[in-house]
């Protein structure tokens, strides 16, 4: 068997075959990554740069952010609050109008998570003066919120970057068991 394989990668052709296999493979990684950067389908075509030109703050409907590691999302009821006393009426209210009467909560699709074996806290950051822009991008610019790259490289170059001069955070900033508990 073994044998027949190698006799097999011999050949010309399967080895064109295997070329075009990577090819496309590769290809498919980058669409993949492409893919990444688009916002998801979500069950309310939600526009944050109305809210935001409106006066809206984040925090009014982002309030963990300030007290502990995640900001949480706004109810439907705390939508309703608001939308029962305005007159604009469109599909994407009705939609929010019925998950309001269903008392159904709205199965928003998350696009900035980090993995389960990564340790990430809001409060500090926004206590050491960054904004939301700093790792979100120009929300105000969006409907819905679109995923940005939040990878290793990414957290570790802005820690190294603000504490090149202060070695003792660098240290901590830059230690595995900082993210990784
Ligand atoms: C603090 C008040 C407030 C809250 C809370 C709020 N909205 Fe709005 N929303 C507004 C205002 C004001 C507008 C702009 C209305 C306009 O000018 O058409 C708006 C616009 C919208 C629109 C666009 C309507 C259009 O004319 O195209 C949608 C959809 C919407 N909101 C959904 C939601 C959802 C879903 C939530 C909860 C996650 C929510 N809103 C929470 C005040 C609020
Ligand atoms: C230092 C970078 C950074 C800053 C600054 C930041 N965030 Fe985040 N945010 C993240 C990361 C990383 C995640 C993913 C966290 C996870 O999955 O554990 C996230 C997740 C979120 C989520 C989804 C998680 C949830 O609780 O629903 C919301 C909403 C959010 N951020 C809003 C905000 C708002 C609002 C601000 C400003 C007040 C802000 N963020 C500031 C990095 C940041
Ligand atoms: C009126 C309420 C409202 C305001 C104001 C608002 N958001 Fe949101 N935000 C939402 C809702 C609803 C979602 C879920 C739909 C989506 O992903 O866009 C969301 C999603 C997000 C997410 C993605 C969360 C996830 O689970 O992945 C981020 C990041 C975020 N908002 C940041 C911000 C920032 C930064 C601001 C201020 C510039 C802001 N938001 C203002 C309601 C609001
Ligand atoms: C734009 C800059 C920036 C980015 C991006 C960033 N951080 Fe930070 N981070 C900071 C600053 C500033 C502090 C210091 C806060 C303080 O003064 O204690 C910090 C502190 C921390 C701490 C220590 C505070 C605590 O909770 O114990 C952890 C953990 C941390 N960051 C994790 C992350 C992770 C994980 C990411 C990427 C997902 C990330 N950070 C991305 C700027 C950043
Ligand atoms: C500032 C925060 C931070 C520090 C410090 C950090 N990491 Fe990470 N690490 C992350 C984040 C965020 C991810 C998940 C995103 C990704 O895969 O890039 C991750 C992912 C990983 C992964 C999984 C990679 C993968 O492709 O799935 C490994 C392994 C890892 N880290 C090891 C380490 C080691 C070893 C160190 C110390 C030398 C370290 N990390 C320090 C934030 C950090």
């Amino acid at each position: 068997m073994g044998k027949f394989i190698v006799q097999l990668l011999k050949k010309p052709l399967v080895q064109v075959g295997l070329v075009m296999v990577g090819a496309l493979l590769i290809i498919g990684m980058g669409w993949g990554i492409h893919l990444t950067q688009v916002p998801p389908s979500q069950p309310i075509q939600f526009p944050h740069n109305m809210h935001i030109n409106v006066g809206i703050q984040c925090l009014y409907c982002h309030p963990g952010a300030l007290r502990g590691p995640s900001p949480g999302l706004p109810t439907e009821s705390k939508c309703w609050g608001c939308h029962q006393q305005i007159t604009v009426r469109n599909s994407e209210i009705d939609k929010l109008a019925s998950f309001v009467k269903l008392n159904k909560p709205i199965a928003w699709v998350p696009v900035a998570i980090l993995p389960d074996f990564v340790y990430f806290s809001h409060r500090p950051h926004i206590a050491a003066g960054l904004n939301c822009e700093n790792c979100h991008g120009e929300i105000s610019q969006m409907t819905v919120a679109e995923p940005q790259k939040m990878n290793m490289g990414w957290c570790l170059n802005c820690h190294r970057t603000r504490f090149k001069n202060d070695p003792v955070m660098l240290t901590k900033l830059t230690d595995c068991i900082t993210c990784h508990k």
